[in-house]
């Protein structure tokens, strides 16, 4: 693939919108570091986020939105969301809340989870390109997993080149460290990333300190398991070659559940073409479904490259849900 060198005038921002919203990945400018963006709506889209990084797991991702309506169209922000909105957007903190029913992000954005991340940034490219595509932007830092992040459009093209549909060039980022992540729980706010906003300003700003991490509410379900991490309530098998009685199904390409007389709503298949990146956009959305059916379930051999690494960390963790943060 060759990757569009794009320029910070109207041209350029006219371009990124229209590949995003075609489901391409477009680097571009905010004012922490450069964000690798997809359409947060299209799975396909978002699974090629994670592709082109090779991150070998499926961690949330940060949505962009332009103000705060659109953040509040994807999330509940409370009180104490829409204090540190008021104070700091456009800026850099995300703010981590409960996710609205029916917003439109895809499962694999949100790695499954009932919370999003929703930010919205100050730098001006990237709210031109946000308004561009009138949809939300879920963009992790633009460099290949396990890097530093990148704070120039060089940095990227050094990590990126040939693996994104452009970078959008706005110049050297001014935080040039990530933004400040705040989980909003019910029992209070909690610190969950250092960044942009110093912690003391935001903890004078809501009048109360910061929590740590494992005390946030939102998504906890057992002791020890922070809420990064949707795991499902029901056990789940691997390398499955076929149902057990009793059993839910997840496939993968051929799929022998139908033949064996499997009734429609307790399988899934994530491709049966045998795609990974329909596989990742499936994954969460599937395992949700078939855990709300309360019977085990039995998942299929996912090939181990590409996405497949991926998606196979991730129902190995579903496998054993108490063992990892
Ligand atoms: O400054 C930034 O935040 C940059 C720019 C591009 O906006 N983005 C960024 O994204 O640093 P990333 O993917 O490198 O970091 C996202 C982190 C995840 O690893 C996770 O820890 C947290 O945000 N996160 C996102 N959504 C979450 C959720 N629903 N629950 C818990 N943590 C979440
Ligand atoms: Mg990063």
């Amino acid at each position: 693939m060759r990757t569009e060198r794009l320029q910070a005038d109207p041209n350029g921002v006219a371009r990124a919108g229209e590949l995003l919203r075609d489901g391409g990945l477009v680097a571009f400018a905010t004012e922490t570091v450069y964000g690798l963006g997809a359409d947060a709506t299209d799975g396909v889209a978002v699974a090629r986020i994670f592709e082109a990084k090779g991150r070998p797991r499926f961690n949330p991702l940060i949505v962009h939105v332009a103000d705060l309506a659109g953040a509040e169209r994807l999330a509940h922000l409370g009180e104490a969301g829409l204090r540190l909105a008021a104070a700091f957007w456009p800026g850099p903190l995300t703010l981590v809340a409960p996710l609205r029913e029916g917003a439109a992000v895809t499962a694999l954005t949100t790695a499954g989870l009932d919370t999003v991340g929703v930010r919205v940034p100050a730098h001006p490219l990237a709210q031109a390109v946000l308004r561009a595509v009138d949809r939300p932007v879920a963009a992790p830092s633009a460099n290949p997993s396990g890097r530093i992040s990148p704070t120039t459009a060089a940095h990227v093209l050094a990590g990126l080149d040939g693996r994104i549909d452009a970078v959008l060039d706005g110049g050297a980022c001014s935080v040039g460290v990530e933004s400040t992540i705040v989980g909003l729980g019910p029992e209070g706010s909690c610190l969950l990333r250092p960044g942009g906003v110093p912690r003391e300003t935001v903890e004078a700003c809501l009048g109360q300190p910061l929590a740590p991490p494992q005390f946030q509410g939102a998504g906890v379900t057992a002791p020890g398991q922070l809420a990064s991490h949707y795991a499902p309530t029901v056990p789940v098998r691997l390398h499955a070659e076929a149902p057990f009685d009793g059993e839910a199904w997840l496939g993968f390409g051929e799929d022998p559940a139908a033949a064996l007389g499997l009734p429609a709503e307790r399988r899934r298949n994530l491709s049966p073409a045998g795609d990974l990146r329909a596989a990742a956009a499936a994954l969460f959305a599937d395992l949700r479904a078939l855990d709300a059916i309360g019977k085990p379930i039995a998942v299929a051999a996912v090939p181990e490259h590409g996405l497949g690494l991926a998606i196979n960390d991730r129902v190995r963790r579903a496998a054993s849900p108490r063992s990892e943060g």
